[in-house]
């Protein structure tokens, strides 16, 4: 798999999310839709009943971000309800491995996403039971916050930890990925990138989409982990 880009409705107009959709369906592989119940993070968005109509109606597979507590609880409810691709919180679970197989068996893609400050390398064994690795490069919450540098070095270890097992495990980012940072982590190893405001801020959301793809393409062709 290259380079896929998973634009986040966080940014889009809430009124008429089937439309915003279909806004960027031609140029994107994903939506990423953030689930936040205000206990995870400080933020309240939308929860089962939306995620469930907007499966039914997307023209492009859902990619749940679950920010939420007690998500061992809650997490399935999104693969059944037709999200291909769920994603919860390591520091939200109780039971990850336990987790991402429920999830897998539900027959979603499983995703375990880590907050900037928790570190990639006591994960290693459990990379086996996932599909995607998300690493959050803003605190979870809200859109538009500025991309943290200091998360490219973890980014980087987590590609390695990933090539060196010889594993199909995506490596996502998410939060301040825009045209000036997007380069950066495609060169430190993520392949899955997420936009909110760098997407559904620009007057022709598709477009934005074709360019963010060519860049991170561009820069993970000449990047240190896609050589041979
Ligand atoms: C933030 C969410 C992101 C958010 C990113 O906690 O997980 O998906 O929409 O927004 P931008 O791209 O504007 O930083
Ligand atoms: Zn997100």
């Amino acid at each position: 798999m290259g380079v896929q880009i998973s634009p986040s409705i966080l940014s889009a107009d809430f009124s008429n999310l089937a439309g915003e959709v279909a806004r960027i369906a031609p140029a994107a592989d994903w939506v990423h839709v953030d689930v936040m119940d205000n206990h995870f993070v400080p933020n309240l968005t939308l929860g089962l009943p939306v995620v469930e109509r907007l499966a039914a109606a997307s023209e492009l597979p859902l990619d749940c971000h679950l920010m939420i507590a007690d998500v061992d609880r809650w997490a399935v409810g999104y693969a059944e309800a037709g999200a291909r691709n769920v994603t919860f919180h390591v520091e939200a679970s109780a039971a990850p491995v336990r987790l991402a197989r429920e999830l897998r068996s539900a027959g979603a893609r499983a995703g375990l996403a880590l907050k900037p400050a928790t570190p990639v390398e006591p994960y290693a064994d459990l990379l086996p039971e996932l599909d995607m690795l998300l690493l959050m490069t803003v605190e979870p919450g809200f859109g538009g916050q500025k991309f943290l540098d200091l998360v490219l070095p973890k980014i980087r270890r987590a590609r390695e930890l990933v090539k060196d097992r010889d594993l199909d495990v995506w490596l996502q980012v998410d939060g301040g990925v825009a045209a000036d940072t997007i380069e950066r982590c495609a060169d430190a190893g993520a392949d899955v990138f997420v936009a909110g405001s760098a997407v559904y801020g620009a007057a022709d959301p598709a477009a934005a989409v074709a360019g963010l793809r060519s860049q991170a393409a561009a820069a993970s062709h000449s990047a240190w982990w896609s050589r041979h």
